[in-house]
């Protein structure tokens, strides 16, 4: 619940709007523009309508698919947020698991950087406003027309520039010697290949233009969201990574991923720019820009950080009866401090005074009103502060106002 409401309340900050969508889809809306990797790990099956279908893995072609059916009767740029249940047949391990939900955020519309900076603002917030700072994340962040332009200056063509991607989403892992091969087996020389390894060393974007001038016309946009970001003063996050290459085959510009500060943990975060899906998946011609965030990793993080709330008080008051006759008084006494918007609650039974008073503790109560047949009597109950241990009577008449007030505290 802390997740979810502090994911809404920055979304909203933004000027984000909550959206959902359907949790079965066609299989063909993932099978055609996300990738091998998510593909791998669908959850599909034929309906009795005989339709291969599939549990949605992630939002962004529903999004893309929803938004392009309504363009032009959407504003733009459109901000729109969600947060899905989503599931991934992945094979489950300390941040993995079989279903998650996302906080999905997309703006829609925007073709420029400011967008891109909006967008990896809008992760950044979220951070921020669970407790953490750069010291427990970093964005790391790239460009995949900037990687195209160094890609290029090195002589690959399409199909090597995709195997270049599968490799430096490997780099430093078991799994590179496999990727290296498939380099030099489709002709990269390998002094290309040492230039393509020596990106992960590079940390700033002077760096890559000193190494790569050929590739400046395309560094453009990536430095605008790194001038962007440092204006709303945010810049301490953030970390060019040209190794971040995103598994999902959609995105076309930045590429971004959070991930805590000790890379102990999985990704928190990912998103990037996708301006070609709209028009693939529903014949529209929009740009846009997005991320996901996992409620597993997040929650192990602010876990770990020590910046989870306490578990708040379920309930402000406990109604409690000293008698069976009391019941009647206790019953609308309660109803008439819910409709004050203040959480009641009452023993469903006969129950010893004490007992009731056990029940009001355990739910963390500020305070107890007890009625019973020598306080009706004189048209009044007895209010117990909780918090204060002190007690006192007060005329029934104004115990409703009294508790909805906060100025109640004081007076005791
Ligand atoms: P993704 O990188 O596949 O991107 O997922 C985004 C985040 O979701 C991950 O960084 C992670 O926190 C969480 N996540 C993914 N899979 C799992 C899992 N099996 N268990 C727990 N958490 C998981 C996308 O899904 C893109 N559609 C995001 C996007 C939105 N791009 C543009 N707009």
């Amino acid at each position: 619940t802390h997740i979810f409401r502090t994911w809404r309340t920055v979304a909203a900050r933004y000027g984000f709007e909550e959206y959902d969508g359907p949790p079965l889809e066609p299989l063909e809306l993932y099978t055609s523009k996300s990738g091998a990797e998510i593909v791998g790990q669908l959850y599909e099956f034929e309906d009795k309508g005989k339709r291969r279908v599939a549990l949605r893995p992630e939002m962004t072609p529903t999004l893309a698919r929803m938004v392009a059916a309504h363009a032009k009767g959407l504003k733009k740029p459109i901000r729109w947020f969600s947060i899905p249940q989503l599931f991934r047949y992945e094979r489950q391990q300390r941040g993995r698991l079989r279903e998650h939900f996302q906080l999905n955020c997309d703006l829609i519309g925007e073709a420029g950087p400011l967008g891109d900076a909006e967008i990896v603002a809008l992760a950044l917030d979220v951070m921020r406003a669970f407790g953490l700072g750069p010291a427990d994340v970093r964005v790391r962040l790239s460009d995949r027309r900037l990687l195209g332009g160094i890609l290029s200056s090195l002589g690959l063509d399409g199909g090597t520039q995709s195997l270049a991607h599968h490799a430096l989403d490997k780099l430093g892992r078991s799994e590179y010697a496999g990727r290296r091969k498939a380099l030099v087996d489709a002709g990269v020389a390998d002094r290309a290949i040492g230039r393509i390894e020596s990106l992960k060393d590079m940390r700033g974007l002077d760096d890559v233009m000193r190494e790569f001038p050929d590739a400046a016309p395309v560094a453009q946009p990536l430095q605008a969201m790194f001038d962007a970001l440092g204006a709303m003063g945010l810049g301490d996050f953030v970390d060019l990574d040209l190794t971040i290459v995103r598994g999902l085959a959609y995105y076309t510009g930045s590429v971004f991923e959070l991930f805590d500060a000790g890379r102990s943990l999985r990704a928190i975060c990912g998103g990037g720019r996708y301006d070609n899906l709209l028009e693939a998946l529903g014949g529209v011609d929009l740009p846009a820009v997005g991320f996901g965030m996992g409620d597993v990793v997040l929650g192990e993080l602010i876990r770990d950080r020590g910046v989870a709330p306490a578990v708040p008080a379920s309930i402000d008051v406990l109604v409690a009866g000293v008698t069976p006759d009391d019941m009647p008084h206790v019953l609308q006494l309660a109803h008439e401090l819910r409709d004050a918007n203040v959480r009641t609650e009452y023993a469903l039974g006969p129950q010893a005074v004490g007992k009731q008073l056990k029940l009001a503790d355990a739910r963390q109560a500020r305070w107890a009103v007890v009625i019973g047949p020598d306080e009706r009597a004189k048209g009044e109950v007895m209010l117990r502060d909780l918090e204060g241990k002190a007690q006192r009577t007060v005329p029934r008449g104004q115990v409703v106002g009294l508790v909805a007030d906060s100025r109640i505290s004081k007076e005791m």
